[in-house]
């Protein structure tokens, strides 16, 4: 894999978690301190990725069928890591990114079914080895974040809704399979309790985060 010498963090969670508002939070905080911070998102991030997201979210897409999503997931995300996220690391900055594989393996790994294996082996081909140092994942009740998201989307006439309009059930699957991940990776991923107030929430990246940076400094 390309050598990097940046910070690689990413942020997880379900519908309205509150992810990006705590990921804006973080960015904000990170560069009053003086740090040099990249921040991106998937799918998306870079003109190339808002161009293939546009296509995986639109709600007329009801045709697109996993397969095709898991690879237009990894197209967005092998176009973000070549052009920006390397690159970043390589500059020494800290790079924050909304989602990454996490997400593939828990929306289409788990919850679409195609297994965790597949996910693997074109995370092998998009990312090369890339895995983030430190995953914060705001876990909040499935009920609450997807009244949240509908909220959002009617206030805003939302038209990227193909994946949040997935029925109870997908987004169960999506909660208990994060819930998992963070069993099975307790070093990087952090779970942080996303039902509180958004000061409260914001207290806890701050802390794991500001720990987690010292900790490298240190080393
Ligand atoms: P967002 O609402 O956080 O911008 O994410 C967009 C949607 O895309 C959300 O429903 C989760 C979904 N998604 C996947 O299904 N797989 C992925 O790999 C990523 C990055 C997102």
């Amino acid at each position: 894999m390309t050598s990097k010498r940046g910070v690689f963090l990413t942020f997880e969670g379900p519908e309205g978690s509150g992810k990006s508002t705590q990921l804006r939070l973080l960015v904000h905080r990170l560069r009053t301190a003086g740090r040099d911070v990249l921040d991106t998102a998937e799918p998306g991030g870079t003109p190339i990725g808002v161009q293939i997201r546009r296509v995986l979210l639109d709600a007329k897409n009801q045709d697109l069928s996993p397969t095709a999503e898991l690879l237009l997931m990894f197209a967005a995300r092998a176009q973000n890591v070549d052009q920006w996220i390397l690159p970043a690391l390589a500059e020494g900055r800290i790079v924050v990114c909304d989602r990454f594989t996490d997400s593939t393996l828990v929306y289409q790994g788990a919850a679409r079914g195609l297994g965790a294996d597949m996910v693997y082996d074109i995370d092998r081909i998009a990312c090369r080895g890339l895995v983030p140092d430190l995953t914060l994942l705001i876990d909040v009740d499935t009920e609450t974040g997807l009244g949240r998201a509908r909220r959002r989307n009617q206030r805003t006439q939302e038209v990227e809704t193909r994946i949040d309009e997935q029925c109870l059930e997908f987004h169960t699957k999506v909660h208990a399979a994060y819930r998992r991940l963070a069993e099975e990776e307790p070093n990087r991923i952090k779970l942080i309790d996303g039902n509180r107030t958004e000061a409260e929430v914001a207290a806890d990246v701050w802390a794991i985060v500001e720990t987690f940076l010292a900790d490298k400094l240190a080393n």
